[in-house]
This record gives structure tokens, sequence and C-alpha cells, in this order.
């Protein structure tokens, strides 16, 4: 009976399981929170230094709810009555008076402290850019996941019925059979076993399922597209190529002349952070990326170069930054990027992605054969106005009889091209 109740009430389990993820409890909002203390209170506090006042990551741990309510809504009338914590930090701060805020609500005060407390989260993990490198997959995944999860449909259905079909098999047999209905029904298992249909179907659903799992691993093997390594300075591409409009070659200099592009050396970063010390612009606290956040990794390049701010002068002691590298051919490919930048005129971006979006830089493209081969296929070489090719141009062209070329008919898929 038990087994009968379960089964029928197994859709509705499964439902209420799914709405309890999507009913979470009312919370703080660490976002109001936020402006609300950089309106009112940031001119005197800083969330982790001693400022005008404390500082005041954390200060709910150290005083009770309702002392923080009144202390923050008129801190001066605690004093006046006498509140021995109230007097001891008034006297540790030589009598500095605190504004009154009367005008906070308590709810107010839960968002302001919900944002003092917030600390970001130590590492960054290194989450794929799901929405970027994951799009191709997507829908071969979905389809599926759909499958699958429609013959685990079929499997719940298939054993609600041959639970039945017991019952009645039982209650047809008549009343010594539901006596003794206990030894003599079969059990659940051997129902199963001994139906040829779901034997098939969880047969089915097994194979799938790994075909799916080795599908996804095979697909990975050697594919590096997503990967997206914690590096030793969290340097963002999005606020220095996007935020701050900074050209790519100014740090990749190399890109159009040369075969590689290359990583800046620190003394290009020094050019521009011998004055910027402190990082102001706009902050992520779901990610954890706070100005101070930020600040700090500024002062890891100064350790790394040895430059010291107070006296503003580089102390020779310095520590080499290690780059992890992201993007990596294997060495019997030859590839070259002044030939797709300059001679081409490729964008970066083609090929790199949204880098300007980028808060952490990831490989965008697979690198795969089949990835160069398509865009030789597809990309219309400018011969136009491009001095490498009046000649060649007028050749081809005749050849083919078209007036415009693709990589591919210029020999872009010539073997000996992309391989030593
Ligand atoms: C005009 C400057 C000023 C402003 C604005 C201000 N504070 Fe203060 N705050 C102080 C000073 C100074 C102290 C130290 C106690 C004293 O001297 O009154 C203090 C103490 C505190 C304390 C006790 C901290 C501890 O570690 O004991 C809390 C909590 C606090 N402030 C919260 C706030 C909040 C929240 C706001 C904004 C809504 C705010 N303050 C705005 C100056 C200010
Ligand atoms: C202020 C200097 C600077 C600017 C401007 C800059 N980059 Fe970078 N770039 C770096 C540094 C430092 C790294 C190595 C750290 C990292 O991977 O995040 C890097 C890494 C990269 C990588 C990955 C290299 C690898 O390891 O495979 C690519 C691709 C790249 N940048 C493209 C661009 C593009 C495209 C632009 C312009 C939209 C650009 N960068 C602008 C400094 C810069
Ligand atoms: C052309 C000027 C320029 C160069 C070159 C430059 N930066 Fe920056 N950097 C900035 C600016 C502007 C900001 C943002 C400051 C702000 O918003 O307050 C910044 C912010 C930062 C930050 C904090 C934000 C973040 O990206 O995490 C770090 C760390 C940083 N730079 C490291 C580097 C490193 C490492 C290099 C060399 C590879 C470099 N910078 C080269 C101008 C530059
Ligand atoms: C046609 C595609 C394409 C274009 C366009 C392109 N790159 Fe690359 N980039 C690559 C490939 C492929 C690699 C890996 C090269 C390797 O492993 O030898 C790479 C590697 C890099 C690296 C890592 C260091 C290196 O040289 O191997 C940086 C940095 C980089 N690219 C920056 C840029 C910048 C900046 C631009 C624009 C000026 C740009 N790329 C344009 C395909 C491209
Ligand atoms: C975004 C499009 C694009 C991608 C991706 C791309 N290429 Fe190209 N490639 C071009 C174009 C356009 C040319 C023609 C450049 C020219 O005018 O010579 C070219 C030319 C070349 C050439 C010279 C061919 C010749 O006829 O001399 C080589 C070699 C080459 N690419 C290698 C690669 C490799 C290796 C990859 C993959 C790692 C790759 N390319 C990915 C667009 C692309
Ligand atoms: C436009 C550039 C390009 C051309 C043209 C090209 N390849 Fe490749 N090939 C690549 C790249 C890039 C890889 C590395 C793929 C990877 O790492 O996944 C590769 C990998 C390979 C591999 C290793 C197996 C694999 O898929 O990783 C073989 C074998 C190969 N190529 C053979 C050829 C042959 C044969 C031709 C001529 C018909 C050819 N390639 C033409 C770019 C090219």
């Amino acid at each position: 009976m038990f087994k009968d109740s379960f089964l029928a009430h197994l859709p509705l389990l499964l439902l209420s399981f799914c709405f309890s993820f999507a009913v979470t409890a009312q919370e703080p909002d660490i976002q109001k929170g936020k402006a609300l203390y950089n309106a009112n209170c940031a001119a005197c506090h800083k969330l982790n230094k001693r400022a005008v006042g404390p500082a005041l990551a954390g200060v709910s741990a150290k005083y009770d709810k309702e002392w923080l309510y009144s202390w923050i809504k008129n801190s001066t009338a605690m004093v006046k009555a006498g509140d021995a914590q109230a007097v001891a930090i008034y006297e540790e701060y030589n009598g500095s008076v605190m504004t009154a805020f009367p005008q906070l609500s308590n709810e107010d005060i839960d968002n302001i402290l919900a944002y003092t407390d917030y600390t970001p989260p130590a590492a960054i993990t290194t989450a794929m850019p799901a929405a970027v490198a994951q799009t191709e997959n997507n829908l071969t995944n979905d389809l599926v996941l759909s499958v699958l999860l429609l013959v685990l449909a079929a499997l719940v259905v298939m054993l609600f019925l041959v639970n039945k079909t017991l019952k009645q098999i039982a209650t047809a047999n008549g009343i010594e059979v539901i006596k003794k209905e206990k030894e003599k029904r079969t059990p659940l298992w051997k129902a199963y076993a001994q139906n040829p249909f779901l034997v098939f179907v969880t047969v089915v659903f097994l194979l799938l399922s790994s075909a799916y799992v080795g599908y996804s691993y095979l697909m990975q093997v050697g594919i590096d597209q997503g990967y997206m390594p914690i590096q030793p300075i969290h340097y963002s591409h999005k606020i220095h190529a996007g935020d701050n409009q900074i050209e790519c070659k100014y740090c990749h200099s190399s890109a159009r002349v040369s075969k590689h592009s290359g990583i800046p050396s620190l003394n290009v970063c020094m050019n521009c952070h011998m004055n910027i010390a402190e990082y102001n612009g706009e902050e992520d606290l779901e990610k954890g990326y706070t100005k101070e956040f930020y600040t700090n990794e500024i002062k890891k390049l100064y350790k790394a170069v040895g430059w010291d701010e107070q006296t503003q002068s580089y102390t020779g002691d310095t520590q080499p930054v290690k780059w992890v590298r992201i993007h990596n051919l294997p060495d019997f490919v030859y590839f070259n990027h002044a030939q797709h930048v300059s001679v081409a005129g490729v964008e970066c971006q083609k090929c790199h992605g949204p880098v300007e979006e980028m808060e952490i830089m990831y490989q965008h493209a697979p690198l795969t054969m089949g990835w160069c081969i398509n865009c030789h296929r597809e990309t219309n070489v400018n011969v136009k106005d491009n001095e490498y090719y009046t000649k060649i141009h007028d050749e081809l062209s005749k050849k083919y009889g078209v007036e415009k070329l693709t990589a591919a008919q210029m020999g872009g898929l010539e073997c000996g091209k992309c391989h030593y």
C-alpha cells in the first residue's frame, strides 16, 4: 500500500521539490544598503580602515541589533543617556560626534548592515562564462536532456501501471488471495524483470545516458574553449579595454607586426599605474569585486615591480608575474597574428570575442582546425586597397571568375600553409 501511495504522489513530490527552490526568504538588500551607505555613511566611515569613525565591516557582530538601530538613529542621545557601550566608543573617538539619522527605518539599517557585513568570496572560481562558451553545445545538450527526462517519466508511469495491474489480479483471485497477499504478491522488482518492455526501456535509458556522458567527455578533449585560469593579478580587460577604452595595441603592440601578440611587460603597466594607485570605478558586489578588492590588486602590481608608494621610487626588489597562458595552438600549427590583423584586417574580437566585456580573460574560440578552415572559406580577403595583392588579385579573380576572393581561394586551405 505504501508503494502505491508513494508512486501516486511522486509527481506532486517532484513539483513541490522544484517550488522549494523558487521560494526563498526575504533578505536584506545589499545593493540598497550600499547606496544608503555611500550616501550617508561613507563620508566618515570606511569598511576596513579607521577614518573619522571606526571601520564598519562586520560591526553587526559587535553590538546587538536594537543597540545599532538606536545608535544610528541618534547616537548623541545614547551617549547622554549614559549607555556604557555608547560612551566607550564616543570616548575612544575623542568625542567626535556622529550625525543622527532619524530618517532611516530599521529596514534601511538592516540593508546597510547587510552591506557592511558583506565579505566578498575570497577566490573567484573559474566558472565558465556559460553564456558564451556553451551556446554552441546548448541545443544538442538540451535535446538529449529532454529525451532522457521523457524516458524517465515513461518509466515512472510504467511502474505505476504495473503496480495497479498486480492489485487488480489480486482482487480478481478472490478473498483467499487477499488473505495471503503478503506472501503471494509478486515483488515489484520481479514483475519489473518479467516485463520485457520495461527492461527494454531501462536498457535504452542506460545506453542513452552513458552515450551522453561519453559524448560530452570526448567533445572536451583537446579543446579549451572557455578556459579561464585564475591569473596572479586580477587584471580586468573590461576595466581597461572597456570602461577606460585603452586600445588593445597599447599593450599587445606586437600583434600587428609579428607572429605573436605577446603579453605586455609590467613596465607598460607602470606608465599609468605610477599615478593610479587606487581603484575608484564601478564595483560588482555580487561577485565580490569591491573597490578594496581592485585596489589590493594594484598593490600586487606594485609589489611585483618593486614600487614603493611612499617614496614614489623603485626599490629594485622585483617578483616577476607569471601570467597563465590561455590561447595555445599545438606546435605543429603555424599561426601568424600580423597576417590576420594587419594584412587581412580581421578584428581581434572576431577571434577573441568581446574582450572589452571580459572581467576575466577566457578562450572564446575553439581554436580547432575546423574553426580556422571555416573562416577561411567564409572570409573575403580585402584585396582592393591592399598593396600585397594588387597583382595576385587580378590573376586569381580571373582564374575563379569572381570579383571577390575568399581566404580559401587564396590558398588558405592548403595543409602546408598551416602545418609545418
Ligand atoms: C559625521 C561623521 C559620521 C557619519 C556621517 C556617520 N558616522 Fe558613524 N560614527 C562616527 C564617529 C566619529 C563614530 C565613533 C563614535 C563617536 O565618536 O560618536 C561613529 C561610530 C559608529 C558606529 C559604532 C562603531 C563601532 O565600531 O563601535 C556605527 C555602527 C556607526 N557609526 C554607523 C554609522 C552608519 C550606519 C552611518 C550612516 C548611516 C554613520 N555611522 C554615519 C561618525 C560618523
Ligand atoms: C592595459 C593593458 C592591456 C590592454 C589595453 C589589453 N590587454 Fe589583453 N592582456 C593584458 C594582460 C596583462 C594579459 C594577461 C592576463 C590575462 O590573461 O588576463 C592579457 C591577455 C590577453 C589575451 C589572452 C592571452 C593568452 O594568454 O592567451 C588576449 C586574447 C587579449 N589579452 C586580447 C586583448 C584584446 C583583444 C584587447 C583589446 C580589446 C586587449 N587584450 C587589451 C593586457 C592588456
Ligand atoms: C593606459 C593606462 C593603463 C595601463 C597601461 C594599465 N592600466 Fe591598470 N588601470 C588603468 C585605469 C584607468 C584603471 C581604473 C582606475 C579607476 O577606475 O579608478 C586601472 C585599474 C587597474 C586595476 C584594478 C582593476 C582591475 O583591472 O583589476 C589593476 C589590478 C590594474 N589596473 C593592473 C594593471 C596591469 C597589471 C597593467 C599592465 C598589464 C595595467 N594595469 C596597465 C589604467 C592603466
Ligand atoms: C584570426 C584570429 C585572430 C585574430 C584576428 C587575433 N588573434 Fe590573438 N590569437 C589567435 C590565436 C589562434 C592565438 C593562439 C596562438 C598560438 O598559440 O600560437 C592567439 C593568441 C593571442 C595572444 C596570446 C599570446 C600569443 O601571441 O600567442 C594574445 C595576447 C592575443 N592573441 C591578442 C590579440 C590581439 C590584441 C588581437 C588584435 C590586435 C588579436 N589577438 C587578433 C587568433 C587571433
Ligand atoms: C576570422 C577569420 C579567420 C580565422 C578564425 C582564421 N583565419 Fe587565417 N586567414 C584569414 C584571412 C581573411 C586570411 C587571408 C589573409 C591574407 O590576406 O593573406 C587568412 C590567412 C591565413 C594564412 C595565410 C594563408 C596564405 O594564403 O598565405 C594562414 C597560414 C592562416 N590564415 C592560418 C590560420 C590558422 C592556423 C587559423 C586557426 C588557428 C586561422 N588562420 C584562423 C581569416 C581567418
Ligand atoms: C587554416 C589552417 C589549417 C589548414 C589549412 C589545415 N590545418 Fe590541420 N590543423 C589546424 C589546426 C589549428 C589544428 C589543431 C587543432 C586542435 O588543436 O584541435 C590542426 C590539426 C591537424 C591534425 C591533428 C589532428 C587534430 O584534429 O587535432 C591533423 C592530422 C591535420 N591538422 C591535418 C591537416 C591536413 C591533412 C590538412 C590539409 C588538407 C590540414 N590539416 C590543413 C589548422 C589547419
